[in-house]
């Protein structure tokens, strides 16, 4: 019987997040395995990806019910079917009902291209770029009803340039995002993530030194 943690990697689109778990794995630093990809949207790079390396697919698509709950059922019974214990959101674009995220208490994880609650929603570049902060960043952290939101897991932050445009802060985030994603799940695959009054506490957290965070070079 499979002891290591059972992920369920939700898609919509490019899948560079689902990329950077799997290559985690395959390298022996994240302690889990895939048991199902699964995209709501047909022809996403998300599910050639993963069909590439040899991992089950599914493709949901939401035209073919009738309701949301229906949608979401379909969803957690394939969950269920493949043995997930922890579902990974990377990049599924669709918003999950408060009966699906009942199912996996403290399971579901997201990762969001700002650092919640700064920007939540839609275009967290631009609202970025729009609001003039000289620092965003990643955020992954456990969904509860609200859209991106949750028990933030862990957050890294990156600064944003006067000249740069949503292209370049995105790739900037993205990078950050394929960082402390894998680390995040290693945490859960580890035992050691508790949830004390709704914020998370990881056991034997490492520490980095104390540290202002700042663009690189001032000239
Ligand atoms: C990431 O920026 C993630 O934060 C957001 O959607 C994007 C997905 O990228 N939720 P990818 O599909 O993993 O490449």
């Amino acid at each position: 019987m499979a002891t290591s943690l059972g992920l369920g990697v939700l898609v919509s689109g490019t899948g560079t997040n689902l990329q950077a778990i799997i290559d985690a794995i395959e390298r022996g630093y994240l302690p889990a395995r895939i048991c199902v990809v699964i995209s709501n949207r047909s022809d996403t790079y998300g599910i050639k990806r993963a069909k590439r390396c040899g991992l089950p697919t599914k493709v949901v698509l939401p035209t073919e019910f009738k309701s949301r709950a229906q949608f979401d059922n379909a969803l957690l019974t394939l969950l269920t079917q493949h043995g997930v214990d922890l579902v990974v959101l990377a990049g599924f674009m669709r918003l999950l009902s408060k009966d699906f995220v009942h199912a996996f208490p403290d399971r579901i994880l997201n990762v969001h291209p700002s650092l919640l609650p700064s920007f939540p929603g839609l275009g967290a570049q631009k609202q970025a770029l729009e609001s003039g902060v000289r620092i965003s960043g990643a955020t992954v952290h456990l969904i509860d009803e609200e859209m991106d939101h949750g028990p933030i897991v862990s957050q890294c932050a990156v600064p944003v340039y006067s000249d740069d445009d949503e292209d370049t802060l995105t790739r900037r985030i993205l990078k950050q995002e394929h960082r402390i994603y894998p680390w995040c799940i290693k945490m859960f695959a580890e035992g050691r993530v508790q949830i004390n009054n709704g914020q998370v506490v990881i056991l034997n957290e490492p520490r980095v030194p104390d540290a202002v965070i700042q663009p690189s070079e001032y000239k």
